[in-house]
């Protein structure tokens, strides 16, 4: 029988950026330098969790809340982990998040060619707003814009695993 993972969530310390910032480099063409993510840890509009398993840094999260509106800044979860449902506990903790900051709505936006995102998100309850066209530096692919409403939302967390 498949052993079920529990993960533990908490705001994200100056203390965990070395094992933040090795899993940024691992998941983005674009990793963040140590001064970028110590700006974000003193960012008043923003807020970034780590999912913990045995004491070690799983996955990571951050969102702004720009007058209401909460934008996903990035997600990731290490390599060796992905596929077993980290990805959507860490994207509804944040959601979770989003709406303690009082939140009204989430948005994000996401490579047209990653899937595996585009699967959280949806599970999630985020529904696409429409394609951004020739949006990323590296490939030039479209950004699928997606948002989700907290009055769409009856509980927390709806869209799990069926
Ligand atoms: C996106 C990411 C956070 C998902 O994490 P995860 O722990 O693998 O997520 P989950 O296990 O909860 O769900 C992934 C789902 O996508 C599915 N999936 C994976 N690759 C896929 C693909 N190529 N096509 C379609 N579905 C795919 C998985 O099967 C799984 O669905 P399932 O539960 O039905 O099996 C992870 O892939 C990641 O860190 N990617 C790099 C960074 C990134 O792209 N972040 C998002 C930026 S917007």
């Amino acid at each position: 029988m498949e052993k079920k993972i529990w993960p533990v969530f908490r705001l994200c310390e100056e203390k965990d950026l070395p094992s933040v910032m090795e899993l940024d480099r691992e998941a983005f063409f674009d990793p963040w330098s140590r001064e970028t993510w110590l700006r974000e840890m003193r960012n008043p509009i923003a807020c970034w969790i780590v999912e913990v398993i045995d004491r070690e840094i799983a996955g990571f999260a951050g969102i702004w809340n720009v007058a209401g509106e909460a934008q996903v800044m990035r997600v990731a979860v290490k390599k060796t982990m992905r596929n077993q449902g980290l990805g959507l506990l860490l994207t509804q903790e944040l959601i979770h998040k989003a709406w303690e900051s009082g939140a009204e709505a989430v948005t994000l936006e996401v490579r047209e060619s990653n899937m595996a995102a585009q699967t959280v998100y949806e599970r999630c309850g985020f529904v696409s707003g429409g394609v951004r066209p020739d949006y990323y530096e590296d490939t030039h692919e479209g950004a699928v814009i997606m948002w989700l409403y907290r009055k769409q939302q009856t509980a927390y967390g709806s869209g799990g695993h069926a």
